[in-house]
């Protein structure tokens, strides 16, 4: 039996350095999320406004609860569901938590493995040189109107998935992530550079900064609370699970600020990057989940090397994609491991299949696309924060608890514990009134 065998059998296998831990998390949230859905969604919600507010929600939301689920991963080391029966000694109903992350990572990746199917299909159309020969306005459409190349992209995709799992993540992640990470900062840094030599870039910042709230309606506010949730992994226990490998005495408090700075400064550099192209090239900023693979491609037409930088660009974003994907998948084996007595390898198999058949009415239907992403973003994630929150601040242990931020001074202890309690309750249930209210 390996060492990754072990550690979903009550032997703690653990990250071999901080650093390494730092980057898987942020490999886990640093994803499809920052690049192809942050600027799509504040095109979409009209930018500047919907920035601020996604911005209040990190600080506000997701800060707090990153720390939870990092601590509740360290203190019992183990996956989300037994997380809970372990810290209350019992069967306990908040186990929901992990049960209610399980059919998230479903959800999530039905439509996450599709849209890095597209971006597969990217790295090897730049590769062939297609925006060269002037197919980069017709390359997107002729994608989603094929949904067979669309299903083999996927299933490649996932196959990926299951030799990396079922080996186990720990060597494979942690070293992937140590280099890819740093590679796609470096990348988006140079792109970044590009764009601010184009006549668009003003219009881009101002796009992506200049707050008119008048722009901001409810459907704003819940996408961007939303999409705080799904862009630090949060509510569904992936953060949990990395962070079981954690050593008792790890700080959680300056790995989140890492991780957290990482997936925004991404985020907002892909904004800086995406925006500035499409106001160059007349593009339309709210165009939708296409806006990436429309936006780039015309940019990198344009490019001397745009072949190449294209290529890399792509291969980058499946392999955050990837990263990401692991850890969602990591949540479902790690769970059916240890509560079911499954292999890794047959856990691993039989989810993988389960998300290749999640992915094909996704492939068909542009509105079931639709209704996964915002299912899982806009109820499963905050749902499960919510509860997090109110298992952190209010269930558990005040020793345990208080752990998580004690190198931290006293008002911000303080500060931490009351936006579980009070703030991030309040802010989630007022969102979901509205969602319930819109509905009806
Ligand atoms: N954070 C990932 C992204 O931004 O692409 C998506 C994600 C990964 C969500 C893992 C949830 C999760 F558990």
């Amino acid at each position: 039996m390996s060492a990754e065998d072990n550690s979903q059998k009550g032997q703690r296998v653990l990250w071999a350095s901080r650093m390494g831990f730092i980057f898987a998390a942020a490999g886990s949230a640093v994803g499809l999320g920052n690049i192809w859905k942050f600027p799509y969604i504040t095109g979409v919600n009209g930018g500047g406004a919907f920035v601020l507010v996604y911005l209040a929600c990190i600080l506000a939301i997701g800060v707090p609860i990153l720390l939870s689920e990092f601590r509740l991963g360290q203190a019992t080391g183990t996956d989300p569901i037994s997380a809970f029966r372990v810290l209350e000694g019992k069967k306990t109903r908040w186990s929901i938590v992990g049960y209610m992350g399980v059919l998230a990572a479903f959800v999530i990746m039905s439509f996450y493995s599709v849209v890095a199917g597209w971006c597969l299909d990217f790295v090897v159309r730049s590769a062939q040189g297609a925006w060269a020969a002037g197919e980069a306005g017709t390359a997107f459409g002729d994608l989603t109107g094929n949904s067979g190349r669309q299903i083999f992209l996927h299933l490649i995709f996932i196959a990926g998935l299951v030799i990396v799992v079922a080996r186990g993540v720990r060597e494979g992640i942690e070293k992937a992530s140590d280099v890819l990470m740093p590679v796609l900062l470096l990348l988006l840094v140079g792109m970044l550079l590009y764009a601010t030599q184009l006549k668009g870039f003003g219009r881009g910042v101002e796009f992506l900064f200049a707050a008119d709230f008048s722009k901001i309606s409810p459907t704003a506010i819940v996408s961007a609370l939303g999409h705080a949730f799904f862009t630090l992994s949060l509510g569904m226990g992936a953060m949990i699970t990395y962070s079981s490998y954690l050593p008792e005495d790890a700080n959680l408090v300056s790995s989140s600020v890492w991780i957290v700075f990482m997936d925004t400064a991404i985020a907002l550099v892909a904004g800086l990057v995406i925006f500035p192209i499409a106001f160059t090239f007349d593009l339309e900023p709210a165009a939708g989940p296409g806006l990436i693979f429309s936006t780039l491609p015309t940019a990198f037409a344009q490019l001397p090397g745009g072949t190449l930088l294209s290529t890399l660009f792509f291969l980058l974003l499946s392999f955050a994609a990837f990263t990401s994907a692991i850890s969602l998948v990591e949540v479902v084996v790690a769970s059916a491991v240890n509560n079911l007595g499954w292999q890794r390898k047959k856990a691993t198999s039989l989810v993988c299949l389960g998300i290749f058949l999640a992915g094909i009415p996704v492939v068909y239907s542009g509105t079931f696309f639709d209704l996964m992403d915002r299912f899982s973003s806009e109820y499963l994630l905050p749902l499960g924060g919510l509860l997090i929150a109110l298992y952190v601040g209010w269930g558990m242990d005040a020793d345990k608890r208080d752990a998580t931020v004690a190198s931290l001074p006293a008002w911000m202890q303080k500060g931490w514990l009351w936006t579980l309690r009070i703030v991030t309750p309040a802010l989630v249930g007022f969102v979901f009134l509205n969602q319930i209210f819109e509905f009806v």
